[in-house]
C-alpha cells in the first residue's frame, strides 16, 4: 500500500527510482511521482496518474530528469481521489503539479495522518495554502513550518512534526538547503535503508533495492534517518544519534524476478514445494520439531490453556485451518479472530493464552494493532511472519519465520502454504508436549509433514487440466466453494483466490449452511466446488452438492486419491495425493490457486496486481 523509494549517490537517480517503484508495484497504487535534484539546482517534480509506465513515458524512462538525488512514490489513494494533484511528491510551497519547485521541503508519505484536519487548520492560520486533499501535503507543510519557525535543521523539524502528528507514516523528505541528502522517518509503516559504496537507497520493501545492495537497516519506530551518498545516520525522537545494526539480506536477487514465468503468481505457486520444505527444515531437526529458534519452550506450551489466532485475509484463512488442526490434535480451545475485529471483542486473555499473529508482510496495520492489544492484556504473543525485521516480528514476544522468500503477487500463495506448514509443525509439537499424541504418532506425523513438498509438486504436474477447466468457467457469474471442517477453511482460501484476481463473485460456505439461504442463488450451471478431503465428512458434503446439482448446479470436486466415489457424483474431479488428513490443506489449496490464476489469465486481467488491492495493507 503506497510505495516509497529514494536514492542519493553518484548515478542518475530517476531511472533507479523508477526501477524501484516498478518492484514495489505489487503493493498497489493508482498514481506515481518523482522528485529529483541535481546538486544545488531546484528540485524537479513529475507526476502521472495510472500505471507506472505513464510516469516512465513522461520522463523518457527517467533519462530526462538530471540529478543524483531523489525520491519516488506510488500512491494508493486514501485521502482524496487518485488524481494528479493528489499524487505525491507534495511540496511545502505554492505548487501542486509537475515542474521545478522553489519549495524548501518536498516529500512523499505512506500511511495515514489521523489528525490532519486539525493540523491543516493550524497551518491555514499561518498562511499556508493547500492544493490537494491529501494528509501528506499537511505533513510536508508542518515540517516546513517547524523548520522555519525554529531554524533547527531537518532532523529536529521532523521530530517536532512526529510528536505533533497522530497515525502511521513512512516519510521521505528533501530539503532545499541540503542538496544530495534525503531525510526519512517512520512510525508503523515500513521503510528500509540500503547502503552501498557512495550510495544510499531507501524503500518500503527489500525487493526494490535488492539489485543494488544487500546491506539493510531497518529504521525503528519513531526514528529519523539522515542519508547522504554512502552514509546513513539515525536519530531518536530527542534528536540523539542512535546506532542501528546492519542486516545482510540472504535472498538472492532472482527471487524477486519473474524467472521466465508469465506472472509472479504462477512462479510463486511453483515455488511452494521449496517454500514449504525450507520452512519445515528450519523447524524439524533430526526427526524432532525444534521451536527453540522461536523461543517456544516446552514449559511455555505446558502453561497454555487457550490459543487465539488473529490475522487478515489469507493469513486469517491459515488461522482457520490451524484452528481445526490444533483443536483436534492438542485438545485445547482455539479461537480465530479477524485482526480488524480483535479490539472489539472482550476476550479473556492472560499469561496462559498464546496469541498467534500470522502475517506475510509483518506490517499489516490491523494485525499489528491486535498484537499490541494482546501484549497489553498480558497474553504471550507469537508472530508467524515472512518478512525478517518487520514490525510485527520485532514486537512479538516470539517469532516463527516462514521461509517463503519474497512474495510479489498481491494474491498470496507460497506465503500461505509456508504459514500453514509452520502452524502444522507447531501443532504437532504442542500435541507431543501436551501428551495428546504418542511418540509413534509424532514420528509418523513428522514423516507426513516432510512428504508434503513433493506432494505439492505432484499436484502442480496436473495443472494443464485446471488450465483447461478454467477456460470453461471464465464467464461464470457466481462460484460457490463448500466444505466441512478443515475443508471449509480451504474453501475460504479457494474462494478468495478466485474472486480477488478474476473478479468473479464467489463465496465460501460451510457445506451444511448452504440450505439456510444460499441455495436460493443456485441456478442452471452455477459452479459449486466441493472440497472433499476429510473422510468422515465427504458423504455429507457430497449430499449437499447433490442438493445443488438437482437445482441445476455444475459440480467440481477436489478429493484425495482413492476416493473414486466422488467422480460418480460430480462433473469434474481433481485428485490430490493422500496424506495425514490434518495436513491436507497444503495440497488441496494448490488446485484452487491454479484455478483462480488461470481464470484471471483467461479473462485477460492483471493477475499480479488486481484492481484496488494492495499486498501490504498498512492502514486500518
Ligand atoms: C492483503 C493481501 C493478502 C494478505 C493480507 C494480509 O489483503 O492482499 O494476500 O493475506 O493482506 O497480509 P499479511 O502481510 O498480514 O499476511
Amino acid at each position: 500500500m503506497c510505495g516509497i523509494v529514494g536514492y542519493t549517490g553518484k548515478k542518475q537517480a530517476a531511472p533507479i527510482l523508477l526501477d524501484g517503484l516498478r518492484r514495489l508495484e505489487y503493493r498497489g497504487y493508482d498514481s506515481a511521482g518523482l522528485a529529483v535534484r541535481a546538486g544545488n539546482s531546484l528540485t524537479e517534480v513529475v507526476k502521472a496518474t495510472g500505471k507506472l509506465y505513464h510516469l516512465a513515458d513522461k520522463t523518457d524512462q527517467g533519462r530526462s530528469l538530471p540529478g543524483t538525488c531523489g525520491i519516488g512514490h506510488t500512491r494508493w489513494a486514501t485521502h482524496g481521489d487518485p488524481s494528479l494533484i493528489n499524487a505525491h511528491p507534495h511540496v511545502s510551497g505554492n505548487c501542486s503539479g509537475s515542474g521545478k519547485v522553489e519549495s524548501d521541503v518536498v516529500g512523499v508519505h505512506n500511511g495515514i495522518i489521523e489528525n490532519y484536519g486539525e493540523l491543516k487548520e493550524k497551518l491555514l492560520r499561518h498562511g499556508y495554502q493547500f492544493y490537494s486533499d491529501t494528509d501528506t501535503e499537511v505533513v510536508v507543510k508542518l515540517v516546513d513550518y517547524y523548520y522555519k519557525k525554529y531554524r533547527i535543521g531537518p532532523v529536529d523539524a521532523i521530530t517536532r512534526t512526529m510528536v505533533r502528528v497522530r497515525g502511521s507514516y513512512a516519510l521521505a523528505l528533501m530539503f532545499k538547503d541540503y542538496p544530495e541528502e534525503i531525510f526519512a522517518a517512520r512510525k508503523d509503516s515500513p521503510l528500509i535503508i540500503g547502503t552501498a559504496e557512495n550510495a544510499v537507497y531507501l524503500a518500503s520493501d527489500v525487493p526494490a533495492i535488492l539489485k543494488y545492495t544487500r546491506s539493510v537497516y531497518y529504521i525503528g519506530n519513531l526514528q529519523v534517518a539522515r542519508l547522504s551518498p554512502g552514509c546513513a545516520k539515525f536519530f531518536d525522537l530527542n534528536g540523539d544519534e542512535v546506532a542501528l545494526p546492519v542486516t545482510e539480506i540472504t535472498w538472492d536477487a532472482e527471487a524477486a524476478e519473474k524467472g521466465g514465468y508469465e506472472h509472479f503468481m504462477l512462479k510463486e505457486i511453483h515455488e511452494q514445494p521449496a517454500a514449504v520444505r525450507d520452512t519445515l527444515n528450519s523447524l524439524i531437526k533430526e526427526g524432532r520439531i525444534d521451536l527453540t529458534a522461536a523461543g517456544i519452550t516446552d514449559e511455555i506450551i505446558r502453561s497454555l490453556s487457550q490459543i487465539v489466532i488473529t490475522a487478515c485475509g489469507s493469513a486469517w484463512h491459515v488461522g482457520m485451518a490451524a484452528q481445526y488442526v490444533i483443536e483436534d490434535m492438542v485438545e485445547i480451545p482455539v479461537r480465530v479472530e479477524l485482526a480488524s475485529e480483535f479490539r472489539y471483542r472482550s476476550m479473556p486473555l492472560n499469561e496462559n493464552t498464546l496469541v498467534i499473529v500470522i502475517s506475510q508482510s509483518g506490517e499489516t496495520a490491523d494485525s499489528l494493532a491486535a498484537l499490541r492489544l494482546a501484549k497489553e492484556r498480558g497474553a504471550i504473543t507469537l508472530a508467524v511472519v515472512n518478512v525478517v525485521g518487520s514490525t510485527i516480528a520485532r514486537e512479538a514476544d516470539h517469532v516463527l519465520y516462514t521461509l517463503a522468500g519474497p512474495e510479489i503477487a498481491v494474491a498470496t500463495t507460497k506465503a500461505y502454504s509456508a504459514q500453514l506448514a509452520a502452524l502444522d509443525a507447531f501443532a504437532v509439537q504442542m500435541a507431543l508436549v501436551k501428551g495428546t499424541v504418542s511418540r509413534e504418532q509424532y514420528g509418523h506425523m513428522i514423516e507426513e509433514l516432510l512428504g508434503i513438498p513433493d506432494k505439492i509438486g505432484r499436484v502442480l504436474e496436473d495443472k494443464e487440466r485446471l488450465q483447461w477447466f478454467s477456460s470453461k468457467i471464465a464467464n461464470a457469474h457466481d462460484i460457490f466453494f463448500i466444505g466441512r471442517g478443515l475443508d471449509y477453511a480451504i474453501s475460504l482460501e479457494g474462494s478468495l483466490k478466485m474472486k480477488e484476481i478474476s473478479y468473479i463473485h464467489s463465496e465460501a460456505y460451510a457445506a451444511g449452511e448452504l440450505k439456510h439461504g444460499t441455495i436460493s442463488l443456485i441456478e442452471k450451471n452455477t459452479l459449486v466446488i466441493g472440497v472433499l478431503t476429510q473422510s468422515r465428512m465427504i458423504e455429507k458434503t457430497i449430499a449437499n452438492m447433490a442438493e445443488c446439482k438437482s437445482r441445476g448446479a455444475y459440480l467440481m470436486g477436489i478429493t484425495t486419491n482413492g476416493n473414486f466415489a466422488v467422480e460418480d457424483s460430480v462433473n469434474f474431479t481433481v485428485y490430490i495425493p493422500k496424506t495425514d488428513e490434518h495436513f491436507v490443506s497444503s495440497l488441496a489449496v494448490v488446485p484452487l490457486q491454479l484455478l483462480g490464476y488461470y481464470t484471471s489469465v483467461n479473462r485477460g486481467l492483471d493477475v499480479d496486481k488486481p484492481r484496488n488491492l494492495a499486498k501490504s495493507v498498512t492502514v486500518e
